[in-house]
């Protein structure tokens, strides 16, 4: 069976040129194969080192994305000390009062809004490049997959990108946690301490807009009332945590991810350079071949049946995103890379009422930075002389670093890989 695409012609360029064993032990395909594993004999199993039931199949995780009443994302119903971590958090909230803070921002990143960011983007992207003055080494992380996405989210927030430093060094203490038990004690006082200097920082943010009010996403959410009431500085503060933190790292490893997997698949990286069109659903493959996040989780309301096995209620559950991306269920040949792969309908951004609010964003950023990156570099390859080092946290699928080998366009515009 071939690859899911049209034509002869795009069939090739799903093959792959590293070995099988290369492959497998890159960072962001590590656990493909004990995914499949799970998927075909465990499909919903319980793991007793995490006290937690874990789902595999595309299916499922489908189901329980699409089912907030039974799979809540309100951890606090469960273990009540989770509740002021998750304060103004949407994502581990339930209706009603998720829609209502949803309904506060989401005309700020509905697809319409973010496109006017289009010019700002490519902007920042060209003036990062440059500031690495035609050199013919890239560390992607540090020079353009980090600062891009967070400078356009400190912006929209409206606070100053040139705390930037400030705001890795905080994500960075929070992503090297490797234990994501969110039903430790401990582990939940490790991650709060961390959080608290970004809270700390945005609550000065919030103070300076009831001051004065500036429109931007933070003087909006100051402003804003649900049923006459004005939001609590909490939930203004937690809300705006989640936007700067899952506004920036996520799509810094997808930056980082998309790369990996042109430097895996050379034909599609020069069939992007000959038809940039195809980079839309380039960055729809990635996101599927090499999801980002990993995993999100629920927690049961009541017990439930599914694929078998009986799920108490208050149970904490482990949704696979990766693993579903990759179930061979739902997606044909799903270990090759289809650059064209249509219907795509993968689940890197979740599904039902959580799904990813900053998509759009996520998506524009990525397409416009390759787009860039391939149409200023001859050579875009990844530096075999520096080691992939994954994140330690397994839910986010991606590298810390990355160093390229590139070579600035000549004027003859030749490429070489
Ligand atoms: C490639 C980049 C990204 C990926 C893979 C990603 C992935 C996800 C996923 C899987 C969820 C759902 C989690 C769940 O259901 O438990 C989610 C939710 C969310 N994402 Fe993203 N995200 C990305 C970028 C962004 C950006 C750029 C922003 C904002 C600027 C953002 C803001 C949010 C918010 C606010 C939610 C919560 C939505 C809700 O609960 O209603 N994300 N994201």
């Amino acid at each position: 069976m071939g690859c899911p695409v049209a034509t002869e012609s795009d069939r090739r360029y799903c093959k792959g040129v590293t070995t099988e064993l290369e492959l497998r032990t890159r960072p962001g395909r590590t656990n493909l194969d004990w995914f499949r594993t799970m998927r075909d004999e465990h499909p919903i199993w319980w793991d007793d080192s995490t006290r937690s039931w874990n789902a595999f199949r595309y299916a499922d995780v489908s189901a329980i994305l699409g089912d907030y009443h039974t799979f809540s994302s309100d951890f606090s119903k469960v273990f009540p000390d989770a509740a002021e971590f998750t304060e103004g958090n949407i994502l581990a909230m339930d209706p009603p009062h998720h829609h209502q803070l949803r309904g506060l921002v989401s005309l700020a990143f509905s697809p319409k809004a973010i496109a006017q960011l289009e010019e700002r983007i490519a902007a920042l992207t060209e003036e990062l490049l440059d500031a690495t003055n035609g050199n013919d080494q890239l560390e992607l992380v540090n020079d353009l997959a980090y600062p891009l996405p967070v400078t356009v989210i400190a912006e929209m927030l409206g606070v100053p990108a040139a705390d930037r430093p400030l705001f890795k060094t905080w994500a960075d203490a929070l992503l090297q946690r490797p234990n994501q038990d969110r039903l430790d004690r401990a582990a939940l006082e490790d991650v709060t301490r961390d959080l608290d200097h970004f809270r700390d920082y945005l609550h000065h943010h919030v103070e300076r807009r009831r001051a004065e009010h500036r429109s931007d996403l933070l003087g909006d959410l100051v402003a804003a009332e649900i049923d006459g009431h004005r939001l609590s500085d909490a939930e203004i503060v937690g809300f705006a945590t989640l936007l700067l933190l899952a506004g920036h790292i996520t799509t810094t490893i997808l930056l980082g991810n998309t790369i990996l997997c042109l430097d895996e698949y050379p034909d599609v990286r020069a069939a992007l350079r000959t038809d940039p069109r195809a980079i839309p659903s380039t960055i729809e493959e990635v996101l599927r071949f090499r999801s980002p996040f990993s995993r999100t989780a629920r927690v049961t309301t009541s017990d439930v049946q599914l694929g078998g096995q009986h799920i108490p209620a208050q149970a904490l559950v482990n949704v696979w995103l990766l693993s579903a991306n990759h179930d061979e269920r739902q997606f044909a040949q799903p270990e090759e890379f289809c650059m064209h792969r249509n219907p795509n309908p993968h689940l890197a951004f979740g599904k039902g009422i959580h799904y990813c609010l900053g998509a759009p964003l996520a998506r524009l950023e990525a397409r416009i930075a390759l787009g860039i990156l391939l149409r200023r570099f001859d050579t875009l390859r990844v530096d075999p002389a520096f080691p992939l080092e994954a994140y330690a946290n397994s839910g986010m699928n991606g590298v810390k670093s990355l160093h390229l080998q590139v070579q600035p366009r000549g004027p003859l515009g030749e490429h070489t890989g």
